[in-house]
């Protein structure tokens, strides 16, 4: 198989990963969020600390709940246009989803191995829009999988849930993959885990490599976002 190119491109994109720096990233992610007051909350985890807000796309199938689609993403990026919005599609059919979410001003686009797993012509669509891409296993998927398109996404995504709900129990059999992530991809990718990340359990994705942390409940289910994403870093 071909070694996937690298885009140049780091993670956020052409129009943010300027702006985001190379240390640690908190992404709140807004499927915690009020979505009767999304944009206030949306403005006031970013005004907290969040460096940037996390999407989440579920169809149904791929995980068996329902979320949000573009429309919800373009309301996003109308009410906050400098916010860096990444996209984690938990959807069957990714390749989709690439035009809706590239025009609904996503600057980020993961999605999962399990469903494509020669994922180069998605990589390079999400490119061709000037977005980063990004490859997610699901917590029984081994990280080896990613390894041969690590050279090509500005992005591996380590589930620390079986993705579909937020407020779920972080499973750490899952940390010695991002681990092997870390080690075997190139500086500029980031390694991020998702579900379940709190106080508690962010130091030790931390300690195995991680640099971007996704939370939901441990933000939005706060009064105090600004001491809750104190609190992760
Ligand atoms: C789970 C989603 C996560 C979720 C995390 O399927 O991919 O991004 O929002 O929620 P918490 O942080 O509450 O586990
Ligand atoms: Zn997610």
């Amino acid at each position: 198989m071909p070694a996937l190119a690298s885009s140049g491109l780091r993670f956020g994109g052409a129009r943010h990963a300027d702006k985001l720096g190379s240390g640690l990233l908190i992404a709140p992610s807004i499927l915690s969020a009020d979505f009767a007051r999304l944009g206030a909350d949306c403005a006031a985890a970013l005004a907290a600390g969040g460096d940037l807000l996390h999407v989440d796309v579920m169809d149904g199938h791929f995980v068996p709940n329902l979320s949000m689609g573009p429309a919800i993403c373009a309301s996003v990026h109308k009410a906050l246009p400098d916010a860096c919005l990444d996209v984690h599609l938990m959807v069957t059919d990714p390749a989709a989803y690439i035009e809706p979410f590239a025009n609904a001003g996503a600057a980020h686009i993961t999605f999962h191995i399990e469903v494509a797993p020669d994922p180069r012509a998605i990589i390079d669509a999400i490119h061709a829009r000037g977005m980063s891409a990004g490859l997610a296993i699901n917590p029984d998927t081994p990280a080896e999988a990613l390894l041969p398109f690590l050279g090509g996404v500005e992005l591996a995504l380590v589930m620390s849930v079986h993705p579909g709900f937020s407020g779920q129990r972080f499973i750490d059999r899952v940390l010695p993959k991002t681990r092997l992530l870390r080690d075997a991809a190139p500086a500029s990718v980031r390694v991020q885990m998702d579900g379940g990340v709190a106080p508690d359990t962010a130091p030790a994705c931390r300690n195995h490599g991680c640099d971007l942390i996704v939370a939901a409940s441990a933000i939005f289910g706060r009064s105090d976002y600004a001491a809750a994403i104190r609190a992760l870093r």
